[in-house]
């Protein structure tokens, strides 16, 4: 179970899917299932939702955010968003790194760390997503990968602004394939992660860190995820696209036992 002092939290990822309709008609379901959870609520949408997300929880403690954006202020950038457009929006977080985003857009650690450093500046929560794909798992290099990713994409962050930021691993070959990395799994790597962040900022800054798992997250697996000591948080891709399955998962954590302070 994890430490009481950090707030279990989910995020749902709905990555480029939904319209208004399809969206005003989900929060209006969705909403009346969760006014009661102690979890925190993050909903990553859609550029083009993020101002209807907004208005629609207005009231609730579900949080309106955005999958990326430039880490510039603003420019000739033809297609990208700033950070300054999306506080303008009403968003208050912003999913970076993410391994479709490192994949199949390119993005390196050095471009993640710029954009981590200006969500922050911008009163932005980043939640940096790091993982290993299956190749660089089989060649025993996970270690190695969390490290190198967690070290560049937080280079130059100050102590101040590091407990701002919610980190969650994902590992690559878990991510839409249905295939869940297994309690013990997913936590040996949370565990490789936290006592990382100890090494590098401190024992205080560690205890703190909000750590999520993500990757093919359904109701079947959140206990036995729950319960490691580690794992403070799910980010769920599909299960969070309808309303029912991702208010059943965040009531699964709400009724779970709240751990003890180790
Ligand atoms: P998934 O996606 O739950 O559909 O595997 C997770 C994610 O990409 O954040």
């Amino acid at each position: 179970m994890p430490d009481s002092r950090r707030p279990r939290m989910v995020i749902g990822n709905w990555k480029m899917y939904k319209t208004h309709s399809e969206a005003e008609r989900y929060l209006t379901d969705f909403i009346p299932h969760i006014k009661d959870s102690t979890v925190e609520i993050y909903l990553a949408m859609p550029y083009t939702l993020i101002d209807l997300g907004v208005r629609l929880t207005k009231g609730t403690s579900i949080a309106i955010g955005a999958q990326n954006m430039n880490d510039a202020s603003e420019g000739a950038f033809t297609g990208e968003i700033a950070a300054r457009m999306l506080v303008d929006a009403g968003a208050s977080f912003v999913i970076l790194g993410h391994s479709e985003r490192r994949t199949l857009f390119h993005e390196s650690d050095s471009m993640i760390n710029r954009k981590v450093k200006k969500a922050l500046q911008s009163n932005l929560r980043p939640v940096l997503c790091v993982g290993e794909s299956l190749a660089e798992r089989e060649a025993g290099k996970t270690h190695e990968i969390l490290e190198q990713q967690l070290k560049n994409g937080l280079a130059d962050v100050s102590i101040d602004h590091l407990s701002q930021a919610i980190l969650a691993y994902e590992p690559v070959w878990a991510i839409g394939t249905g295939e869940t990395a297994t309690p013990q799994v997913a936590e040996e790597a949370h565990r490789f992660i936290r006592q990382l962040i100890e090494s590098l900022w401190g024992v205080d800054l560690a205890q703190r860190q909000i750590l999520l798992y993500g990757g093919s997250v359904r109701l079947a697996n959140v206990p036995a995820l729950m319960e490691q000591p580690d794992i403070d948080g799910l980010l769920v891709g599909g299960a969070s696209l309808l309303p029912d399955s991702f208010a059943q998962i965040i009531n699964a954590i709400h009724t779970l036992p709240i751990g003890k302070e180790t």
